[in-house]
């Protein structure tokens, strides 16, 4: 079998990281979107995998950013098979506030634009990549947080409202592109020992590498309805809106 392109956003650490590690493992190729030069692992994987992992600079809250990466990107890849949306922020700016103390309104509009916007940007840059693909997938890693039904906090404004928007957007983005045989994945992965907070989250149940596993689980081997779009998370469970 040919070998099958991915590229996941936001793979410096965490989850993204785990996923891309986890694609290598898997045989594919990966473009790994890289948010912090500064950071060594993912370039040291990328030493470790040759040809197999390309790093490109990619802030998805910045289109002209998006644009620069799609493009150099789709010159050395022109099909891209799979995307995964992964990158996003916490906004932990003010993250705990409440209404009575005043919201942090310039970091829930950054949140927002990266989370819920970013995404898109995404999809419209790689589009005639992915649309030379027959696989076509597109997964989203959204979070419980952006679930009206089961809303239960009384802060965490940005970031909630962000992953909402970006279902109500994956919903539009369904009904557009799976026409033409656009395959979507909605996914909220659990509960994850990452640096989402500013630092390692310890109490959590999964590890990365755990989280990958069930992520690429759902992306790639469960059965799916691919004509009802539904948010699963990492057991498989079906999520309300
Ligand atoms: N951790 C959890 O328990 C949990 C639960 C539900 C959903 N999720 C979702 O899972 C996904 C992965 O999160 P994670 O837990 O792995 O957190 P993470 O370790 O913070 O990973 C997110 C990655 O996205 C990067 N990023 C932030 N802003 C970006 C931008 N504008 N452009 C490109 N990349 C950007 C981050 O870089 P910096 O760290 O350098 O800013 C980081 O590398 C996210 O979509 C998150 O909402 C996580």
């Amino acid at each position: 079998m040919a070998e099958l392109t991915a590229f996941v956003t936001g793979a410096d650490h965490g989850l993204g990281y785990a996923l891309t590690e986890a694609l290598l493992g898997r045989g594919w190729r990966v473009v790994a979107g890289r948010y912090a030069p500064q950071e060594s692992r993912l370039a040291t994987l990328a030493a470790a995998h040759d040809e197999r992992l390309t790093l490109v600079d990619l802030d998805i809250g910045d289109l002209r950013s998006v644009r620069e990466a799609a493009e150099a990107t789709l010159d050395r890849r022109p099909v891209i098979d799979l995307l995964i949306n992964n990158a996003a922020t916490l906004g932990n700016d003010g993250l705990e506030r409440r209404i009575s103390v005043g919201l942090p309104y310039d970091t829930i509009a950054e949140t927002i634009s990266v989370n819920a916007l970013g995404p898109f940007r995404m999809v419209e840059a790689l589009l005639p990549g992915i649309e030379r693909s027959r696989m076509r997938r597109l997964c989203f890693v959204s979070s419980e947080a952006g679930c009206i039904a089961r809303s239960h906090r009384s802060s965490w404004y940005g970031y909630s409202m962000s992953k909402c928007a970006l279902n109500m957007g994956v919903s539009i983005l369904f009904n557009d592109l799976r026409p033409e045989g656009y395959a979507f994945r909605l996914y909220h992965p659990g509960w994850i020992r990452t640096f989402m907070k500013g630092e390692e989250d310890l109490n959590a149940d999964l590890s990365p590498a755990q989280a990958a596993d069930a992520a690429l689980g759902y992306f790639l081997d469960a059965e799916v309805d691919e004509d009802r779009l539904a948010m699963r998370d990492h057991t498989g469970a079906e999520w309300p809106w």
